[in-house]
């Protein structure tokens, strides 16, 4: 008996690892969170969004248009996001479709939903926090 359970109990341990704490990311978890109307926080809020549809082309190993989005202190610097000014930031042009810049991301990667295009908006106007 005492046998028995000390060969199923590490197999139990194992499946429950492997197959028990899958806490991987989707789009779907993503898009379905909600982004708050005010303190939006980078790390809660944009970060997750970028991580899922941008750094497979800026970071990763890749880095199109030489962008960085994994980490903040590579593109927030004024020239893509430009805190405290939505209005002026290429970065909120590109997922807004504005024809002055490439859509971004482009298709077939999920575009942003709405709520994620205001929560970015909101991020940037509250300062683009490191929050
Ligand atoms: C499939 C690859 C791919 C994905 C995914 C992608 N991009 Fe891009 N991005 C590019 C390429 C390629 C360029 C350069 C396009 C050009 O110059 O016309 C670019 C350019 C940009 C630029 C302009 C940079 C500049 O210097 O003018 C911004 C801003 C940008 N991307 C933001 C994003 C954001 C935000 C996301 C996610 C919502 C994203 N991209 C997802 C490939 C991608």
């Amino acid at each position: 008996m005492i046998k028995r359970f000390l060969i199923l109990f590490p197999i139990a341990l194992w499946m429950l690892i492997q197959f028990g704490c899958d806490d991987t990311l989707t789009v779907q978890d993503v898009d379905n969170r909600e982004i708050p109307d005010s303190n939006v926080s980078y790390q809660q809020d944009i970060a997750p969004i970028f991580e899922l549809k941008c750094v497979s082309c800026h970071g990763s190993g890749r880095l199109d248009a030489g962008l960085d989005l994994t980490r903040w202190t590579a593109f927030v610097d004024g020239r893509i996001v430009v805190p405290g000014e939505p209005d002026n930031s290429v970065l909120v042009w590109s997922i807004e479709g504005n024809p002055v810049v490439s859509p971004m991301p482009p298709i077939p990667t999920p575009p942003l939903t709405f709520e994620q295009i205001r929560g970015v908006r909101t991020w940037i106007s509250e300062g683009a926090l490191n929050n």
